[in-house]
């Protein structure tokens, strides 16, 4: 049997702009996707025991598929010629917007590696999972299969003409709490990819002019994360999601929690990850806060992640 885990993560500023070359900053959260690969059975199966938002097994399940005939054939195997079991667990649950399908790819990737005595170095692990994320993804940066595969506090820049991706590590004073509240809706991250994609090339004006503010912002966060003022690091995801809602890629679910989120003070919120439903992040340093913002979403109904960005041995 070979095994293998994923780490989830929790985009901080520029999903969707990452898309189209503009620098990402991502972190990697304490919760993992963990896969077990046995050649056994017929052809392939999978058994999803991921806690998730109602229906997200059953609406990946088509992606989720493609995904895996992706990875085996970029390493190298026949997927008619092989019989997989594979299992799928772990305490990153299945909400959208955590990475979730790309540390189940990771996850996978690994497990096959093992079962199939292929030792792959991280580097290979990370493209057979970029890979697999164009069946979630349609057109994906990278910055979900990099996060999930290397872990830790990343700036991420796709080269948009094939070449390596820039992915630096950074490294912050100390790890800082936030919480991450589910919409509970599951979304589709192609379509919201595709989506954003396609106002862009009707409206370049207002698009390219909003890609450059992204840009900005993204320079301005990795500076005050570097100095590790919060403040500003708040301001800077409250104005990322600003921006975010032009592109059209908020709703009024993700909405209402950030504002629900903001009136408890917290330094600032936004949506994360591919948005129209999945989940919203607020940075609520220090335990006190954070569980006051967790609960005052939870009497709401949600589901709430209280987790930490920034920590070192991730
Ligand atoms: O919703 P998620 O966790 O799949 O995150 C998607 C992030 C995007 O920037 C929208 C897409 C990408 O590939 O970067």
């Amino acid at each position: 049997m070979g095994k293998g885990s994923g780490f989830g993560k929790v985009i901080l500023f520029g999903e969707h702009f990452v898309v189209h070359g503009v620098p990402g900053i991502v972190s990697a959260i304490d919760s993992t996707n963990d896969a077990k690969v046995t050649r056994i059975g017929e052809k392939i199966t999978i058994k999803d025991e991921r806690k998730g938002a109602e229906g997200y097994a059953e609406k990946k399940k088509l992606q989720q598929l493609e995904s895996i005939d992706r990875m085996l054939k970029a390493m190298g195997i026949e997927p008619e010629t092989v019989s997989l079991s594979i299992w799928l667990g772990g305490n990153l649950p299945g909400f959208s917007g955590l990475g979730a399908s790309a540390a189940s790819s990771v996850a996978i990737a690994k497990a096959i590696a093992e079962e199939f005595g292929k030792d792959l170095s991280n580097e290979k692990i990370n493209a057979i999972a970029y890979e697999a994320e164009k069946a979630y993804a349609g057109n994906p940066s990278g910055i979900d299969n990099t996060a999930a595969t290397y872990g830790g506090l990343l700036w991420f820049k796709k080269n948009m003409s094939g070449g390596p991706n820039t992915i630096e590590k950074l490294s912050i004073q100390k790890p800082v709490e936030i919480i991450i509240g589910s919409t509970g809706i599951v979304a589709n991250t192609k379509a919201m990819v595709k989506g954003v994609a396609e106002r862009k090339k009707e409206k370049p004006q207002k698009y390219d002019l909003l890609f450059k503010q992204a840009e900005e912002l993204a320079f301005m966060a990795k500076k005050a994360l570097q100095e590790f003022d919060l403040r500003k690091v708040g301001e800077l995801m409250n104005e990322n999601h600003r921006l975010l809602q032009e592109i059209e890629v908020s709703c009024k679910e993700l909405d209402h929690l950030i504002n629900l989120a903001r009136a408890q003070g917290v330094f600032g919120a936004k949506l994360t990850g591919g948005g129209g439903g999945g989940c919203m992040t607020a940075l609520t340093p220090g335990k006190e806060l954070q569980e006051k913002v967790a609960k005052a979403i939870e009497k709401e109904g949600f589901e709430v992640l209280r987790t930490k960005i920034g920590v070192e041995k991730l």
